[in-house]
């Protein structure tokens, strides 16, 4: 009886056994598959970049150099009591020299900067040499670092004189902004391969002419079309102009572009078809519209407007400015309802990465990748004219570095053309509407002493510029 009990006992171990080897066979088998799968997917790949590639900051005028008494912005700043003012800045117009040295430390090959349109013709016609010779020492002392000026021509601020006849609104001022082109051309063209006629045309109209944040602080839909045209018009005419001087003076031809603002547009609601065409919409007019009519000799919109200009493919690079992804809204089909609004909540939350930066922006370095991959299409070299983070923490600035060029240099390996990467910003500075309470900077900026402290971000970001190389992962598709 035992023997006979024993009988299946045994065949019950047996068949147990066989079946934990088999059990251990398939998920061994399995799991080497998928680890195998998951293996192929996270492997990170290295990326090297070009030789040529240029790295660096940038940072624009009236928000680093001080005391710049004569623009737009400077008055504004004053007759807005809830306006922090901009007074000595970061005191650049003394310092840059300091600073430079800075970015020379700290691996940078390229520096963006813009000049004052107000200091260079503080009167209508009057054309100031000192201001002139100050800004070839700014572009003697970067070459001489080694570090290549890209050169903004226009960085939102406008000379008094102007902006009280009218500023962009005024027939006269595209011709007044090629001269005044055609001026510092001539005086500092011979250094200078790189120009940016103009620092984010697209939000500059918005917040200056259609909601009224910044100066002249309107908020006029007709206006803004009629500035609209005219900056276009203004960079045609800036563009022939300084090609038209180095062609005479021999000077090798020069590079021109723009510094696009681009922001990914979101609808609040994936199932609402109107927040999905006021999202759409908002992307074209925003991110694209400029850029087209450049590259077209025209822009077209029914009903709204239909532009033409005298010239086409007026764009030897264009210049990226990405910081954020926002979510919009309905708000009607006429004009700038059409825009939608911004709105700060989703209808599904999860969406959002949960990551905001000091101004409560999301951080969301995908949209580099989309944007590189989206702007490729115009078989236009591409340059990240700024991206950079507003942060009290710099480990969320050393993060968000990271992240973002890892996102770019997935899309170099796909074939995106990028020139370089310029960081906002070489220094702490003035944020415009925002004051001095957002820090930016690689460079900490003690605004009593004016003392810099280099940040550790920037020692990371020293580190990739040096090494050349960047370790990334397949993590955006397009
Ligand atoms: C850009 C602008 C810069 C700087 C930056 C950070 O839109 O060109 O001047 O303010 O944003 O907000």
């Amino acid at each position: 009886m035992y023997t006979q009990e024993m009988l299946p006992f045994s065949s019950v171990v047996k068949r147990f056994v066989t079946f934990f080897v088999l059990f251990l066979f398939v998920v061994t088998c399995v799991g080497c598959a998928s680890t195998r799968k998951t293996i192929v997917k996270i492997t990170p790949q290295e990326f090297t970049f070009p030789k040529s590639f240029l790295w660096g900051a940038a940072t624009s005028a009236h928000q680093v150099e001080g005391n710049n008494t004569n623009n737009d912005w400077w008055e504004w700043e004053q007759t807005r009591p809830a306006q922090e003012r901009s007074g000595q800045a970061a005191d650049e117009w003394n310092r840059f020299e300091e600073d430079f040295k800075l970015a020379q430390d700290l691996g940078h090959t390229a520096h963006r900067f813009s000049i004052e349109w107000s200091r260079i013709e503080p009167q209508e016609n009057q054309w100031d040499s000192k201001a002139i010779d100050h800004y070839a020492q700014v572009i003697r002392s970067l070459r001489l670092k080694g570090m290549e000026p890209i050169v903004t021509l226009n960085h939102f601020t406008l000379p008094l004189w102007l902006a009280h006849q009218g500023g962009w609104c005024s027939q006269k001022t595209p011709e007044l902004y090629a001269r005044y082109v055609e001026k510092v051309t001539e005086a500092l063209g011979r250094d200078v391969h790189y120009w940016v006629t103009f620092n984010e045309p697209g939000g500059y109209i918005y917040k200056s002419y259609l909601i009224g944040e910044w100066p002249p602080g309107l908020k006029s839909p007709d206006k803004a079309l009629v500035v609209f045209k005219n900056l276009l018009l203004g960079h045609v005419l800036a563009y022939e102009k300084i090609k038209s001087i180095y062609a005479i003076k021999g000077w090798k031809e020069p590079m021109i572009g723009i510094a696009q603002s681009v922001l990914i547009f979101r609808a609040c609601s994936d199932r609402s078809l109107r927040d999905r065409i006021a999202a759409r919409f908002r992307h074209w007019m925003f991110n694209h519209l400029f850029i087209q009519a450049l590259i077209n000799g025209r822009a077209y919109c029914m009903g709204v407007f239909s532009v033409h200009l005298p010239k086409t493919k007026t764009l030897d690079f264009i210049g990226l400015n990405y910081y954020t992804r926002e979510f919009v809204h309905h708000n009607g089909f006429g004009f700038p309802g059409i825009l939608g609004d911004a709105c700060t909540e989703t209808k599904e939350l999860n969406r959002r990465t949960g990551k905001n930066n000091f101004l409560s922006w999301e951080i969301y370095p995908q949209g580099l990748y989309t944007f590189l991959k989206d702007f490729s299409r115009y078989r236009i070299p591409l340059f990240v004219s700024e991206n950079g983070i507003a942060t009290d923490d710099d480990t969320e600035r050393t993060e968000f570095i990271v992240a973002h060029l890892k996102a770019m240099v997935q899309a170099m390996k796909e074939g995106v053309p990028v020139m370089g990467y310029l960081y906002w910003s070489l220094l702490d500075n003035y944020e415009w509407a925002e004051g001095f309470v957002p820090r930016f900077g690689l460079i900490e900026v003690n605004y009593t002493t004016q003392k810099r402290t280099v940040r550790e971000s920037a020692r990371v970001f020293e580190k990739i510029i040096r090494c050349k190389r960047l370790w990334f992962r397949k993590t955006y598709s397009h």
